[in-house]
């Protein structure tokens, strides 16, 4: 595999999580393994990651990475919204959630996922699903692309961009990142387009946000993944745009209305300037985490 992926705010997730011997952990989102081998190096020499991943790439890539602590890693390709169904109530001492993409899946073409190369408008993490970009580009009414591009990724344009794919689809199906890219370009007006970020992302973002149902699956995993922590236990999510650092915060302010969570970093924790330089993906980077106060599991 190409690029490799450099975990984010290592040294921020790992406090909260207080990783020691004896411990228990899940990484929902284990990508190539970077968060997981710092949290099994820091809970040596018997503590425990449960890691969950849906993409088959990044599965392998952690599966070699992980492969020297051996027993030490459980490892299931599974969507994380599973993780109650298959996990006991109370059994772990930390969950990390690091949202979005590994560069890995970013850098690789065929995936589909980044603007700057040309690819099959694919963008599935998992790739067992069957419904592609090129599926909701071609396939979506009017005003359900405009409401995606809108709501998934606060595209100001999401009107006139809906109604260009709609006008070009008519040509011919849109099959491949360069295609759509193109689109975007000429529906938005020149002299609108921003310098900082390219006039595609949010659309792009919009798009794979929608392909993977990451909002319904963040909102699934916040209502329900506390139950598997034990009291005391903590839930770390890092998470790379406002809507769904929104999501977070709203969700761990029930929990602990609810008196189920507490809430350990009132504002998000943000990358070191350090880190933003030597990474810049981490630029937009916030970790939310709360504790777990009740013992009592309730139904949910
Ligand atoms: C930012 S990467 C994680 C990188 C990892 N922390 C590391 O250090 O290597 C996010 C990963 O979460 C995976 N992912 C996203 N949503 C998921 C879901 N609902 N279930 C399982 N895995 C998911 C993606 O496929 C991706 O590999």
């Amino acid at each position: 595999m190409g690029l490799q992926h450099i975990p984010v705010m290592v040294e921020e997730a790992m406090g909260f999580l207080k990783c020691g011997s004896g411990c228990t952990y899940v990484d929902a989102t284990l990508g190539g393994g970077g968060h997981a081998s710092e949290i099994l190096r820091r809970a040596a020499p018997d503590g425990v990651v449960i890691g969950v991943e849906w993409d088959g790439d990044a599965l392998a890539e952690a599966e070699n990475t992980l492969l020297v602590f051996g027993e030490r890693v459980k490892i299931f390709r599974k969507n994380f919204i599973h993780l109650p169904d298959f996990m006991k109530a109370e059994s772990v001492d930390g969950i990390l959630l690091d949202l979005g993409l590994s560069s890995f899946q970013v850098e690789e073409k065929r995936r589909g996922f980044s603007f700057k190369g040309e690819g099959p408008l694919d963008m599935r993490m998992d790739q067992r699903m069957h419904q592609t970009a090129a599926d909701l580009v071609n396939r979506l009414s009017l005003g359900e692309l405009e409401y995606t591009l809108f709501h998934y990724g606060e595209e100001s344009w999401a009107k006139k961009i809906a109604k260009a794919i709609v006008y070009e689809r008519e040509k011919g199906p849109i099959e491949t990142t360069q295609a759509l890219r193109k689109i975007i370009y000429q529906a938005i007006p020149r002299r609108f387009h921003s310098r900082r970020i390219d006039p595609a992302t949010k659309t792009f973002q919009a798009l794979r946000i929608r392909v993977n149902d990451e909002l319904e699956n963040l909102r699934k995993i916040l209502g329900t993944g506390w139950v598997l922590l034990k009291k005391g236990g903590r839930m770390c999510v890092i998470s790379f745009h406002s809507i769904e650092d929104r999501m977070v915060k709203e969700a761990f302010r029930k929990l602990e209305k609810d008196g189920t969570m507490r809430i350990l970093t009132k504002k998000p924790v943000t990358p070191s300037e350090e880190e933003r330089d030597k990474n810049p993906r981490s630029r937009s980077a916030k970790l939310r985490c709360a504790e777990r106060v009740s013992a009592n599991t309730e139904e949910f």
